[in-house]
């Protein structure tokens, strides 16, 4: 039998999996699991076996898996990898989460859209550009075809400040423009950047939903990756003037970027009290605690 009030955190050293841990409340029971260990839980999606010890001793009722790798540009040059951590890994998940009789909340991206038409629903036609997006959608396909509650929910560039974790894209402009370094930014890019906080809170309260399938959840404000660092230097006084814009195009990434993938999140509002923060007032609250 699942525990009722248990929740096991998968890729808790990441981003999302911090933030989750940091704000979950107390009526649920957290364990943290991931790869290296740490006082964690063990798991290493790439090991089956792994996952099914971690879920079948824990038996929570939800495994929420925010384990990815995140590196877009990785996952170009490692294809074979990509696919063992977000499909198969995303496998292990639900076979343990189907022998536990638990739920899988996973985590997916606006990079399995094309970026050709601008903002999407979740019933839009995904066509990947990248092998990141192309991995991130077999995984969804194989939670669709699950035998227990599955939810994934696609978001869009991750951004907060949490003590412990790499820089995302608004703490690594924050951390050049204040020690002075000019930085290129593409002013081509372009959707709702999403507060850590606001998603971390909307997955704790599906968490209590009975929700199945696939919700898109972004923030309120829609910007390219130029205009985020003009509110930046703006909020935070950096000096604009590091700022040189640039495409994507002039940038060579090795992995293609979708240019307009904004998330219509109208299906998870429905669902959820979350009213995602303004990309001001996030910045704000980052402020606080930045230093
Ligand atoms: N960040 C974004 O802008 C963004 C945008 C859209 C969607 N998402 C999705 O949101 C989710 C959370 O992203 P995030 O920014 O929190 O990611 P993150 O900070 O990069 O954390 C990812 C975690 O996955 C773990 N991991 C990698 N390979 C693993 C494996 N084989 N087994 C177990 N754990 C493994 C990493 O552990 P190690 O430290 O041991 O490597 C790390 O803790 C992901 O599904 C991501 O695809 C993120």
């Amino acid at each position: 039998m699942a525990e009722d009030n248990k929740l096991l955190i998968v890729g808790a050293t990441g981003f999302l999996g911090r933030t989750l841990c940091e704000l979950a409340p107390n009526e649920w029971l957290r364990v943290a699991a991931s790869r290296m260990g740490d006082g964690h839980r063990h798991i290493d999606l790439m090991d089956a076996s792994s996952v099914t010890s971690a879920v079948m001793d824990e038996r929570p009722r939800w495994v929420i898996n925010t384990a990815a790798m995140t590196s877009v540009d990785g996952c170009e040059r490692d294809p074979a990898r990509a696919q063992a951590i977000h499909v198969d890994g995303t496998r292990h998940l639900v076979r343990a989460c189907e022998m536990a009789g638990c739920g899988l909340i996973t985590l997916s991206t606006n990079y399995v859209f094309d970026g050709e038409m601008g903002v999407y629903k979740e019933t839009d036609e995904a066509h990947p550009p990248n092998v990141y997006g192309q991995s991130k959608l077999d995984g969804e396909a194989v939670v669709a075809q699950a035998n227990c509650q599955g939810i994934v929910i696609r978001t869009a560039v991750l951004y907060g400040h949490r003590v412990g974790c790499r820089p995302n894209f608004v703490t690594w402009a924050m951390g050049a423009l204040e020690r002075g370094e000019p930085i290129r930014v593409v002013t081509d890019e372009w959707t709702n950047p999403t507060y850590v906080d606001d998603l971390a809170l909307f997955i704790l309260e599906m968490c209590d939903s009975d929700y199945r399938g696939l919700l898109h959840f972004g923030g309120r404000d829609f910007l390219t990756r130029f205009e985020m660092v003009e509110r930046i230097c703006a909020i935070m006084g950096y000096d604009p003037q590091l700022v040189t814009p640039t495409t994507s195009d002039a940038f060579g990434q090795p992995a293609k970027r979708p240019l307009r993938a904004g998330l219509d999140t109208g299906l998870a509002a429905g669902l959820s009290k979350i009213k995602p923060m303004g990309f001001d007032d996030s910045l704000l609250e980052i402020q606080k605690t930045y230093h």
